[in-house]
């Protein structure tokens, strides 16, 4: 019987979490799954606000995007240099792959998310006349290169990235819905907690 089979018996006998992640990764996750949450809502209400809130509305989704954007590259550096708890090897060698994958594609779409919205932004036609600020306190810059593209060109790309901007949403709809789906089965239905390993 090799070292897995028996840690996973052990695991079956005495289920619960068989590590948690530190107080860093747990903080990160959170403000991050917040921050994200937050930019969701306020770019879905925006057609339904009266006009005077809109202007208002999309600065304050375009603060937290790079806020959210400050966070996850923060916390690529600490996973790059931290290995997080393994999952419990009682989970089906399937599952373990799908989770696996899912956190990976949820990398790309935390980091995919704020960068196409701050392309797009940059592409703005009256991006020049409107400079960014975050929260009203710290200026923050558009990229040079795309702000600067020939007018024509730049308003193809404005949209071309703004439907990059929409995709990049879609996908985190599905991806989001597979990852509270597996962290929900395996605490209703499994009994083997790993929301407790992110629990604050
Ligand atoms: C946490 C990161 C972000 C999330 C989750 C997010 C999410 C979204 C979503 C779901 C939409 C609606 C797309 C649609 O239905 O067509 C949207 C629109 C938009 N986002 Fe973001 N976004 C993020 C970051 C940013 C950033 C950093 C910027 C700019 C600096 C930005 C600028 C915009 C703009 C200008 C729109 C179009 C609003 C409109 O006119 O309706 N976003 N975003
Ligand atoms: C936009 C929102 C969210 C994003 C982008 C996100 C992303 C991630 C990522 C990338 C990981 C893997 C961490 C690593 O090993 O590096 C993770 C872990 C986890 N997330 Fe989320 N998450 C979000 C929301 C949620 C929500 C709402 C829940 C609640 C059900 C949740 C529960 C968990 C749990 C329990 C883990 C640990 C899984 C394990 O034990 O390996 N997440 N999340």
């Amino acid at each position: 019987m090799n070292t897995n089979t028996l840690r996973a018996q052990a695991e079956r006998a005495r289920p619960g979490p068989s590590a948690r992640y530190s107080r860093v990764a747990i903080l990160l996750h959170w403000a991050i799954a917040a921050g994200i949450l937050c930019n969701v809502a306020l770019a879905l209400a925006v057609d339904a606000l009266p006009d005077a809130w809109v202007r208002p509305v999309i600065d304050t989704h375009k603060s937290i995007g790079i806020t959210v954007l400050g966070l996850v590259l923060m916390r690529i550096l600490w996973r790059a240099s931290h290995r997080p708890p393994p999952l419990p090897l009682a989970f089906p060698r399937a599952e373990r792959v799908a989770a696996h994958v899912a956190h990976g594609l949820l990398y790309a779409i935390m980091l995919g998310l704020p960068l196409s919205g701050w392309f797009h932004d940059s592409a703005w036609k009256d991006a020049g006349t409107h400079p960014m600020t975050l929260f009203h306190l710290v200026p923050w810059p558009r990229v040079g290169f795309i702000m600067h593209l020939e007018p024509q060109f730049k308003e193809h790309m404005h949209d071309v990235l703004g439907a990059i901007h929409t995709w990049f949403g879609y996908a985190l709809y599905l991806v989001l819905a597979l990852h509270v789906g597996g962290a929900l089965k395996h605490e209703l239905i499994d009994r083997h907690s790993v929301l407790r390993r992110m629990w604050p």
